[in-house]
């Protein structure tokens, strides 16, 4: 028996009245969620001056009451803040921690504040409120990364590099064009985020256990005091809905397979075989054993936090399937992969911010790999097609000279005239204005195109949608 598992003296002061023994010592260690909710500390002591404020309102507390309860409560924050509070595990949580020191300093007074609240509709509360929180943080440095992927795609916009399909040379596109894809990415999971939010903003306080409360509470005042639209509808639901935490473990399971995919790229732009771009040292480690290695570890563990992500998604559905209404204590089983989901996504989104601007393209290998890789054969294609020959001959004819330039180590840009002409007398000296990767690039010049200028303005709309 450790020692935190011998027997407690007393039952719990919060609720031992019935009981005639104390709880088992390893269930209340098994059942005590203070470990890890007591970082709820901030939003709970809010979600209590509300309360108490509106008690105080409705005439179910006394001015005097209400006024040694707010100041008691600050006063057990400042002692949390400063490291002085001692937190018990025979409390349980958080909820009755704060509520026993509360009375501790006040009193009778502290006593009376759980008056027509129950934890269920609190710790609801509270954690609707630190959600809320963390998504205007994380909002605030999706939008940084959102910022630095904008300059450096404008910075690049005219910077050639092969795009791929299947991972095999396709089409050239501009570096400024690729980093506008993850752009659009991260805009979507932007927008999931900002509708997670609205969804989130209502107030269950007032719904109690389960069923309400007979005290005359006004919820569309508690609900206004802390920053919520409104206050939720139903009290059943509302002390055992947690669509917002899965919601926002969704997005961050999006998000984070976005950043993998990004990262995945980065991964291979920075390996001496693509040689697409440099990382800056501060974002790389070495090898204890390899002297010569720089190794991409900051876009490797963002690909590999994916996972965890992935997992807390499926804890949270898993702990909500089946269970009946109202509240559970399975419920309590929703803080730790919501708390670790935010924290991942916030040093995620971090390591990107920071390291985004700090990317170096290495235009000359991103040129010459673009160039290799016939990746103008369609722009011969689409060539052939307008001076009249049909689509598929033109495909035939283009296929015959990339074979022939593989044969020869010819990029198609590289043949004469005269050996272009073998495969088709539609070809002219003007075909060469198209054979370019400048040609190539600039002529897909709509909107979603990889042109320079459409570049460009795609930084342009996205800077005033930001
Ligand atoms: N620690 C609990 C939780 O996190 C608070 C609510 C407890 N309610 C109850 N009826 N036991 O869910």
């Amino acid at each position: 028996m450790s020692k935190s598992d011998q027997k407690p003296e007393q039952t719990n002061q919060s609720w031992g009245g019935r009981f005639s023994e104390p709880v088992d010592a390893f269930v209340e260690r098994f059942t005590a969620s203070v470990g890890f909710d007591q970082r709820l500390y901030n939003q709970d002591i809010n979600g209590s001056i509300a309360h108490a404020t509106m008690l105080a309102e409705v005439g179910v507390l006394t001015s005097e009451e209400k006024e040694l309860i707010i100041d008691g409560l600050e006063a057990v924050r400042a002692d949390i803040d400063a490291g002085n509070f001692t937190w018990s595990v025979s409390l349980e949580d958080v909820h009755m921690n704060i509520e026993a020191a509360l009375t501790e300093r006040i009193g009778i007074a502290g006593k009376k504040l759980h008056t027509g609240r129950s934890r269920n509709d609190q710790v609801a509360t509270d954690i609707r409120l630190y959600l809320r929180d963390e998504i205007d943080a994380i909002s605030r440095e999706l939008t940084r990364l959102q910022q630095g992927l904008l300059d450096l795609a404008e910075r690049e916009a005219d910077t050639i590099m092969p795009g791929f399909t299947h991972l095999q040379t396709a089409q050239p596109v501009t570096f400024g064009h690729h980093l506008l894809a993850w752009f659009e990415m991260l805009q979507r999971d932007h927008g999931r985020l900002i509708d997670c939010r609205a969804r989130l903003n209502q107030s269950p306080l007032g719904a109690a256990a389960l069923a309400g409360t007979t005290y005359p509470i006004n919820r569309a005042r508690t609900a206004e005091l802390l920053g919520f639209d409104k206050p939720t509808e139903n009290s059943l639901d509302s002390v055992s809905d947690r669509d917002f935490a899965i919601e926002f473990c969704s997005f961050a399971s999006i998000l984070l397979t976005h950043l993998s995919r990004a990262s995945e790229e980065l991964v291979l732009w920075t390996s001496a075989q693509f040689g697409f771009i440099e990382l800056p040292d501060r974002f790389c480690t070495g090898s204890s054993i390899m002297p010569q290695k720089k190794n991409p570890d900051v876009p490797e563990l963002v690909r590999g936090k994916t996972g965890r992500v992935n997992g807390h998604l499926i804890s949270l559905l898993t702990l909500m399937k089946s269970q009946p209404l109202a509240y559970n204590k399975d419920n309590q089983e929703d803080k730790e992969p919501l708390f670790d989901t935010a924290d991942t996504v916030k040093d995620c989104l971090r390591a990107f911010a920071d390291m985004v601007p700090a990317i170096k393209p290495r235009k000359e290998n991103m040129y010459e790999a673009a160039r290799r890789g016939f990746s103008t054969a369609t722009d011969l294609a689409d060539y052939l097609v307008r001076k009249g020959t049909p689509f598929r001959d033109a495909h035939e004819v283009v296929g015959k000279s990339v074979a022939y330039g593989i044969e020869t180590g010819k990029d198609l840009s590289e043949m004469s005239l005269e050996e272009l002409q073998q495969f088709s007398d539609t070809i002219t000296a003007d075909v060469f204005d198209v054979l370019t990767l400048e040609g190539s690039v600039a002529a897909r010049d709509h909107i979603g195109g990889t042109a320079p200028d459409q570049v460009r303005a795609a930084v342009k709309r996205a800077r005033a949608g930001l």
